[in-house]
Order: structure tokens, then C-alpha cells, then sequence
């Protein structure tokens, strides 16, 4: 019997599984028809505990589209967790009704608790602030189609970049493609997360942090523009003082470079001028049609209902205690937002990942823990 495979992180899949991802896309675009019964008697579950419209629509959407059924929640509301039933309880009962799991959670880490107790494949559609790799497929998609390659491009991001999952997603992907530069755009107080700096280190990748938008505006290959999350700050007072720290309209689109694209997960506030939809460069809606091409293709892919590429991770991430003798439970994640915080019977596990500077981080959401020398 073939292993469960899941998509916690873009990582737990290979290059050659995400190019294959990308062409399977690119022919269910072209032959819609080559697929319309494949996931016949099939059914989605779509858990989604925080609130979506582009994902978790795209998702039931695909399988619609694949001939399969759809069943799930969108608001955790109506759902038991209101009773305090686990995550990972909650996935053991969803394993019996349905045969892939596409599951949005406010808590970081939250997928990687689901993994451990899933008997079907189990896809992450956000965790928090953390992770949100099929918004990643989908820029993947995008980028692919409108620039022709996924390499020699220099990426700006702009906004959150702190609690901004999307973008420590697509920084984890692109790493992996030659002579990619990230221009960090964002107010100190959201710069990007030091773990994914770390990997950026680590990765060799050039990489520069500006405040302004206009100073980085005319280099760029890509404008990455997030929205600054309401939901994610403690103080309503900073989140009125940053809101309006990026605002992307047709003069500051003027120095850009004539085939540069403008990307953004949505939903936008007001990050984006609506006059920026009419420009050509503006490929955000574009990319929301990705979205379903994208998933579509991963939907077939975790059902093996596609072949194989070269395979990533063991069971895309999820099994903590599979490398027990690499982790240390003796430590506390202090990060609040982490699912460790809410469901006590998870063992806290650090790795390490920095032995020189004495760095663990969480398994789960990969909070710092710096050991003192
Ligand atoms: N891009 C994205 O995740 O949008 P939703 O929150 O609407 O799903």
C-alpha cells in the first residue's frame, strides 16, 4: 500500500514534484474534459477552523471539477472543536468520511498535530501566521505562466512579511530555483521572521530589506504585495498605525519594469489601488484561477491518481516522533499563537537548528528557543 502523503510545508514536495504539479495544471487547463470523472466516488473534507474564500472554494471547486463530492465546515463554530475536541481527534473521525483532508487552521502547527493522527492525505491551507504552501503552488502557477520560468528572477515582497504565511511559503519554494534575489519590503515592525531568514542564509540566496516600496520598485521581476492582517495583531492601535504602510497605485507602478507582474494572495483592503486592476501587469485575479488549476492537480496527485515524481519528504512532515532521537522535549514553546498552547497533550519538541548561535526551534511553528552557552 502506497504511504500517506501530505502537504504540510511547500518543502515536503520535491522540484520535480512541483514542475509535474505545474504541467498536470497547464493540461487540465487545456484537456478539462481528460478529467472530469477521474476522482469519481472520491471526497474532499474541507476543515476550515478561520475564515477563506479563495482557498477553500478553489478547493471544493476542484474536486467538483475532478467528478469527486465535497463535505466539511467553514466556520469553527459549527464545528466540535467548540466542545474542545482536538485537532488531532478531529481528524481520526474526518478520516472515515472522506478521502483527502484540506484543513485551515488559526493555530501554527496545527496541520503538523493533524498529520500524526490522519489516515488519509492531509493538506495545510494556512496555519496562522505560519505556512500556506497551495497559496504557493498557485504563485508557482502564476509565475510559471507569465514569465515563462521559475528561475533568474529577482521577487519583492511587500507588506506583512512577519505573520504574512504566504510569503515564508513561497521564500521556502523559491529558494530552491537558481539566481532568485528577494527585495524584503515591510515597516520594522512586521519585518520577515528570522527562521525564514535563516533559511534564506543558509540557501546562499541574496536578499536585501528596504522600508520603502518606491526605492525597490524598479528592479523587480515580481511585486508580491500582502495585506497587513487585522487578525494577526494583539494591539489595535499598531494595526491602525501599519495598515496603511504600502499603498500600490498607478504612479508608483511608473518606474517598474514593463513585464514585471504584480502578485497578491487576496483578499485585499486597500494595498492595491483598484486602478492597478486595469494594468496589464496586474495578474492577482489571474491568480486566483491558478488557485484551482493548481489544486486540482495536487488533489490527483496525493489520491495517486497521477504517477509519481521523484517523491519528497517521508509523509510530508507530521511525524515529529519518527526522529525522536534528534529532539529535545525538555522545552517550553513560548510562541502563544503555537498549537502546542491550546491542546496540552502534545509533547513540545525543539530541533536544532543552529548549533553554533545555540538555536532550537519548534517542530510545530517554529518558535526560537536560544540556548544559553
Ligand atoms: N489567498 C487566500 O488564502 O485567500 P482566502 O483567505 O480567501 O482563502
Amino acid at each position: 500500500m502506497d504511504k500517506i502523503r501530505n502537504l504540510i510545508n511547500i518543502t515536503d514536495l520535491t522540484v520535480e514534484e512541483i514542475n509535474l504539479l505545474i504541467e498536470t495544471a497547464d493540461d487540465i487547463e487545456a484537456n478539462p474534459e481528460k478529467y472530469r470523472d477521474v476522482c469519481a466516488h472520491k471526497k474532499l473534507a474541507t476543515l476550515f477552523f478561520e475564515p477563506s474564500t479563495r482557498t477553500r472554494l478553489s478547493f471544493e471547486a476542484a474536486m467538483l471539477e475532478l467528478g469527486g463530492s465535497v463535505l466539511g465546515f467553514s466556520d469553527a463554530g459549527s464545528s466540535s472543536s467548540t466542545k474542545g475536541e482536538s485537532v488531532r481527534d478531529t481528524i481520526r473521525i474526518v478520516g472515515n468520511y472522506a478521502d483527502i483532508i484540506a484543513m485551515r487552521h488559526p493555530r501554527e502547527g496545527a496541520p503538523i498535530a493533524a498529520a500524526q493522527k490522519t489516515v488519509v492525505p492531509i493538506i495545510n491551507a494556512g496555519d496562522g501566521g505560519h505556512f500556506h504552501p497551495t497559496q504557493t503552488l498557485t504563485d508557482l502557477l502564476t509565475i510559471s505562466r507569465k514569465k515563462g520560468r521559475l528561475d533568474d528572477l529577482t521577487v519583492g515582497l511587500c507588506g506583512d512579511l512577519k505573520f504574512g504565511r504566504t510569503v515564508h511559503s513561497l521564500v521556502d519554494a523559491m529558494l530552491r530555483y537558481e539566481n532568485v534575489r528577494f527585495v524584503l519590503i515591510s515597516p520594522d515592525e512586521l519585518k520577515m521572521p528570522e527562521y525564514v531568514k535563516d533559511k534564506m542564509n543558509a540557501a546562499g540566496a541574496k536578499w536585501t530589506e528596504v522600508e520603502g516600496l518606491e526605492e525597490a520598485i524598479p528592479d523587480l521581476d515580481i511585486l508580491y504585495m500582502t495585506r497587513i492582517q487585522k487578525e494577526r495583531f494583539d494591539s489595535a492601535e499598531e494595526y491602525e498605525r501599519l495598515k496603511d504602510s504600502y499603498v500600490l497605485d498607478t504612479e508608483k507602478l511608473k518606474p517598474a519594469k514593463s513585464d514585471m507582474i504584480v502578485l497578491h494572495p487576496l483578499p485585499r483592503v486597500n494595498e492595491i489601488s483598484v486602478e492597478v486592476d486595469d494594468d496589464p501587469r496586474a495578474c492577482y485575479f489571474y491568480q486566483a484561477l491558478c488557485g484551482k488549476h493548481i489544486r486540482m492537480a495536487l488533489i490527483l496527485y496525493l489520491l495517486n491518481l497521477i504517477p509519481k515524481a521523484g517523491a519528497g519528504s517521508a509523509s510530508g512532515g507530521g511525524s515529529p516522533e519518527t526522529n525522536a532521537a534528534v529532539l529535545r522535549d525538555d522545552i517550553c514553546c513560548a510562541n502563544p499563537k503555537c498549537i502546542t498552547s491550546t491542546e496540552q497533550e502534545l509533547k513540545h519538541l525543539f530541533r536544532l537548528t543552529d548549533e553554533k548561535r545555540g538555536i532550537y526551534r519548534c517542530v510545530y511553528c517554529d518558535g526560537e528557543h536560544v540556548e544559553e552557552k
